[in-house]
């Protein structure tokens, strides 16, 4: 059994890697990016033919700086932004900011800028 699963792991995780080199940082080795609350998730590819699943608190990342999310550690964003979601098939962040004068300008963060982190 060990010798006949390990050219379908192997044949896996070409097709991974081949459909991830169109995309940029995390997003190459990792699918099914979600965002609820402020947790978001991802299946991440261990190089080895394996994906796990893994999570980080965006709000320990991301800072709302006069309604334009920035990168930034213990950034606590979620404080003043909601309506936050992954546009579908991207890693691009996108909520609603107040900017300190009255306004929630929409704002977008790429999430990918790092291969293995975000931010
Ligand atoms: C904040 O948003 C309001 C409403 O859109 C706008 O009038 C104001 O100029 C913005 N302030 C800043 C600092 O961007």
């Amino acid at each position: 059994m060990h010798f006949t699963l390990l050219p379908i792991l192997t044949s896996g995780f070409l097709l991974f890697a081949a459909s991830g080199a169109r995309a940029s940082g995390f997003a190459s080795t990792c699918n099914n990016i979600a965002l609820s609350g402020t947790t978001l998730s991802a299946e991440c590819g261990n190089g080895h033919g394996e994906s796990f699943q893994a999570s980080i608190n965006t709000d320990d990342c991301i800072a709302n700086y006069g309604g334009s999310l920035t990168c930034a550690p213990n950034g606590g964003y979620s404080a003043s932004c909601n309506t936050c979601f992954i546009e579908p098939g991207t890693t691009d962040m996108l909520c609603d900011c107040r900017n300190g004068s009255g306004g929630t300008p929409a704002s977008l963060i790429d999430l990918s800028r790092s291969r293995t982190r975000l931010c």
